[in-house]
């Protein structure tokens, strides 16, 4: 597939790691032509959760291959294969990459290897194929988000292309406009005409948000959690009952094995924590210290010393419900209270079927407004969103940060950076 020369569409490098996810995107206009993520849960499952320098590690390890699989999608296996001394790369240039890459161990030198390694004719092919290169900045973990910046600002300076530095929670609020390369619905021109002002649900690992958008770009906070984060009561819970990380997906799992129960025997109840205040806030530590608490009680009472599958199902099913239940109440009451012509739900969690059902419910039967989700697979973190992002904003009239230029070299990760 070669991309589009006459297409004036623009063409976005986008790179991802602000958590466990390495994730390399190209997009033209709103649809991935090459869409790819390396997870590291399974590394960090070990740990019970993400452990920011490995991230930083495995993220330096892995940029460079993903990279490769993303020119190979663009240009199939037609990128010829040079001596490895061409002129790529002037000296300049590589004392700027060797500047940004200093401390991502050997990702300067494999970077700087694979480009060399690509024939000159190929280089500029690759070079007019890319308007401009996005990156998080923020917010997640600072070392992992930092080797993504450091590697952007490599190719921005390589291929001399603007720099779009993304929110990564904006990311998440134009995941539902993208069209992933999995997509059966192409060019659905409709889900760009998103009705504002828009109410969007934020929830994952790390936020639980309530955000008031008038367009893109303009948002408002209007709650958010005061303690843990959606995800991260799931994963909490989980480990509480020794599921592994993350544990929203096992969590979730479990809790669908009760709705084809016919046992409808309530063995635990959980608080609905916040659910009748008059703020848009959330509150999701209380409920996971609710379930630890139900556990010993449970375990107590029968003199055991682990959950049977049941209790462990209905658990699940019962923290699943209570979940559910308060963000569909504080979502309600935010459309209602701003008048919203529109929700929009971005983060992992909305990964989940029974959130999105709940979901799909109250807007459809109840407050007949459109709902926008994204595709499951760019619920969790991608590069697909942060090139969405870029898009729009290149489409605005934004330019970027050009390299070399002050602002470019002073840009850094924000690990707690805001909408
Ligand atoms: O957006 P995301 O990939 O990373 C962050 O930016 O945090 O979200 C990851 C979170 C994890 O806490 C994970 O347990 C949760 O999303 N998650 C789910 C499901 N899939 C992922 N939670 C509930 N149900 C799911 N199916
Ligand atoms: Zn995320």
């Amino acid at each position: 597939m070669n991309p589009d020369k006459s297409s004036t569409q623009p063409r976005i490098l986008a790179i991802e790691t602000s958590c466990d996810e390495t994730a390399l995107s190209y997009l033209v206009g709103l649809e991935a032509k090459s869409h790819h993520i390396h997870s590291q849960a399974s590394l960090h499952a070990e740990h019970g959760g993400v452990i920011p320098n490995l991230a930083k590690r495995e993220h330096a390890k892995n940029l460079v291959p993903i990279l490769s699989l993303v020119f190979k999608d663009i240009f199939g296996n037609e990128i010829q294969q040079a001596s490895g001394d061409n002129n790529n790369i002037d000296g300049a240039t590589i004392s700027i990459v060797e500047t940004e890459l200093s401390r991502a161990e050997g990702l300067f030198n494999s970077l700087l290897s694979y480009i060399r390694l690509i024939s000159h004719q190929d280089f500029l092919k690759i070079k007019d194929s890319i308007d401009a290169i996005a990156v998080t900045y923020g917010p997640g973990l600072e070392p992992a988000l930092w080797v993504g910046i450091s590697f952007a600002k490599a190719l921005a300076a390589i291929f001399d292309k603007p720099l779009f530095p993304i929110n990564h929670m904006e990311g998440h609020i134009a995941s539902v406009i993208a069209e992933s390369v999995e997509s059966e619905q192409k060019n659905e021109i409709s889900k760009t005409k998103i009705e504002f002002p828009a109410v969007s649900l934020l929830i994952s690992g790390g936020h639980t948000e309530l955000v008031l958008a008038t367009s893109w770009h303009e948002y408002t906070i209007l709650g958010h959690t005061v303690d843990d984060a959606v995800g991260e009561a799931y994963d909490k819970v989980a480990r509480i009952l020794g599921l592994p990380y993350p544990g929203g997906p096992e969590i979730s799992k479990l809790a669908q094995l009760a709705q084809s129960q016919t046992d409808t025997e309530k063995i635990f109840a959980l608080p609905r924590p916040m659910i009748h205040t008059n703020d848009l806030n959330f509150s999701f530590s209380g409920l996971k210290t609710a379930v630890l608490y139900a556990v010993r009680d449970r375990l107590k009472e029968n003199n055991a010393t682990d959950l049977t599958q049941e209790e462990k199902i209905a658990l699940a099913s019962e923290f699943e419900s209570a979940v559910i239940e308060v963000l569909i109440s504080k979502t309600k009451k935010a459309l209602l209270e701003n008048g919203a012509h529109s929700l929009i739900i971005g983060g992992g969690v909305i990964a989940n079927t029974a959130i999105r059902k709940a979901f799909e419910t109250l807007t459809t039967n109840e407050l007949d407004i459109p709902l926008y989700l994204p595709e499951k697979n760019l619920s969790t973190d991608n590069a697909t969103m942060i090139g969405i992002v870029a898009i729009l904003q290149y489409i605005n009239g934004k330019t970027g940060l050009m390299p070399a230029t002050l602002e470019f070299e002073n840009l850094k990760a924000e690990g707690n950076l805001k909408l």
